[in-house]
């Protein structure tokens, strides 16, 4: 949409890390990438995952290698923050996007990039002005998709319906807002009397191949 104001946040300072980084420093993330790619192995990913990296380059390029060759593209964390996904099976995965990231970079390039809570943007908000997009995690749609081990960035129901008073309050004040989540009755309960949008969408993140196909999830507007 190349807004030409933007603000992104997020509340894990590992992935605004990267999207600042990718904003700022893209061609050395790129070289860190390559190099990532032609090491690729068994060995050298749990030696990186072990490893945090001391730049905010060394911790952006790592966290996209991570993410690029991990169990299902995953994010978790053990009680000690660190990164503890198993590496996925890919036969040759590909880890280094130079023409997106710069594509990516160039269009981040007008953009506020900040660690906040999403109720944050109640105090950044202009009435009849702005547009609000959420990304929220997805409501688990069936037991075995919940996390029932230690997350740090769980996401519950008493999180969801909070974030619904925040939809709720910026559309009370004229905002422009749209969120995603998955397809289920706690959803679409939540957000009833908003408009309720079904779309295909492909999910990469399920570990059974065969339910990787499209499967609906619900887009939320306000207007
Ligand atoms: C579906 S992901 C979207 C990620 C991001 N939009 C992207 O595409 O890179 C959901 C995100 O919600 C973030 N999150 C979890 N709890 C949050 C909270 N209370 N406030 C703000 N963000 C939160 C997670 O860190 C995670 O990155």
């Amino acid at each position: 949409m190349l807004p030409r104001q933007a603000v992104l946040t997020d509340i894990n300072p590992e992935l605004v890390n990267v999207y600042c980084t990718v904003r700022d420093k893209v061609e050395a993330i790129i070289q860190h990438l390559e190099i990532h790619q032609l090491c690729h192995s068994q060995a050298y990913y749990y030696d990186l995952r072990a490893n945090p990296g001391k730049t905010s380059i060394e911790k952006a390029a790592r966290l996209i290698y991570l993410n690029k060759t991990c169990y299902n593209g995953l994010y978790r964390e053990n009680s000690k923050g660190q990164f503890n996904v198993p590496m996925g099976r890919y036969k040759a995965p590909k880890i280094c996007y130079p023409e997106l990231l710069r594509s990516v970079s160039r269009v981040l390039k007008q953009t506020q990039i900040e660690v906040k809570p999403f109720d944050a943007v109640l105090n950044m908000a202009q009435t009849n002005q702005d547009f609000v997009y959420f990304d929220p995690p997805y409501h688990p749609i069936s037991l075995t998709s919940r996390f029932t081990e230690y997350n740090r960035y769980a996401f519950n129901e008493a999180d969801q319906i909070r974030l619904r008073d925040t939809f709720a309050q910026l559309a009370a004040r004229g905002v422009k807002v749209m969120l995603s989540n998955s397809d289920c009755p706690f959803i679409r309960e939540l957000y009833q009397g908003f408009k309720i949008h079904t779309i295909l969408a492909a999910r990469s993140i399920n570990s059974n191949a065969e339910k990787r196909g499209k499967i609906t999830e619900v887009l939320v507007t306000s207007y």
